[in-house]
C-alpha cells in the first residue's frame, strides 16, 4: 500500500490522532527543513513524523548527526521504519521526549521539527506537549511548525499562535507553500522565552552530555 493510502487510514481510525487527511508535499517539507537552516551537529528531533515526508527531506539535508523521529502510531511507525532503515524512530508521544532523550544519551535539543497538529488538540494537551518541548530545548534551540493557511482565522490557529508567542521570543512565518495540499506557512521560533525554575525534586534541564 503507498504511504498516502496508508496515512489515509490511519486518519479514518483516528482523525485527532493524525490531524490531516495527507501526509505534506515536497513543497512543504523542503520550505520547512530550509528554514530549519539545520547544522551537522545540532540535536534534531521530529515530533509527528507521520509517514516521513519532513523526515526525507531532513535526512537529505543532514544524513548524519543526532536524531530521533517520534511517531507513535504503530502503523506509520513500521513504515518509516520501511522507508528508513537507518533513522532511529521511537514510538513514544512527544510528551515523553525527555525519557526518550535521556535513553538515546542525547542532551538538549537545538531543533525541533514538529508536524503534531495543534488546531485538533484542546489547550491542555497543547500547553503539555509545549512544556515537554521547552524541558528539552536549549536556550539557543528553536522549533519549527506548520499551519493550514485557510485555517488561520480560526480560533484554534489564533490560539497555536498566542502559544507560539507566549513561548518564544521570537516567531517569524515563511511564505506559503502554494502547492501543499491544503497550501500551508511555516512558523519559524526561536529564542525561547525563561521558564520559571523547576522544582527540587523533580527533573532539573538536561544537560549536554
Ligand atoms: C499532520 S500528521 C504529520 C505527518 C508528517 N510529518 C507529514 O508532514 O506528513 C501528524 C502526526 O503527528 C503524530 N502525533 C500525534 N500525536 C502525537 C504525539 N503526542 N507525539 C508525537 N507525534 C504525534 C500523528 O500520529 C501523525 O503522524
Amino acid at each position: 500500500m503507498s504511504s498516502s493510502l496508508t496515512f489515509l487510514r490511519e486518519f479514518l481510525r483516528n482523525p485527532t490522532q493524525l490531524g490531516a487527511i495527507a501526509p505534506s508535499g515536497a513543497e512543504l517539507a523542503r520550505l520547512m527543513i530550509t528554514s530549519a537552516h539545520l547544522k551537522p551537529r545540532e540535536v534534531v528531533v521530529e515530533l509527528g513524523a507521520g509517514t516521513g515526508s519532513m523526515t526525507r527531506e531532513i535526512l537529505r539535508v543532514r544524513p548524519r548527526g543526532p536524531f530521533v523521529a517520534l511517531e507513535p502510531n504503530p502503523v506509520l511507525a513500521k513504515t518509516l521504519r520501511e522507508r528508513f532503515p537507518e533513522a532511529p524512530i521511537d514510538e513514544r508521544p512527544a510528551q515523553q521526549l525527555r525519557a526518550i532523550l535521556q535513553d538515546m544519551q542525547l542532551g538538549q535539543v537545538d531543533c525541533v521539527i514538529s508536524s503534531l497538529p495543534w488546531a485538533a488538540w484542546p489547550q491542555s494537551l497543547q500547553d503539555e506537549i509545549f512544556d515537554a518541548i521547552l524541558d528539552v530545548l536549549s536556550p539557543q534551540g528553536r522549533l519549527l511548525t506548520f499551519g493550514y493557511v485557510h485555517a488561520q482565522l480560526l480560533p484554534a490557529a489564533k490560539r497555536l499562535r498566542a502559544n507560539l508567542n507566549e513561548r518564544f521570543m521570537l516567531v517569524r512565518t515563511t511564505r506559503i507553500a502554494w502547492w501543499n495540499l491544503p497550501p500551508a506557512i511555516v512558523f519559524c521560533c526561536g529564542r525561547p522565552r525563561e521558564r520559571a525554575p523547576t522544582q527540587p525534586g523533580s527533573p532539573g534541564g538536561l544537560r549536554s552530555p
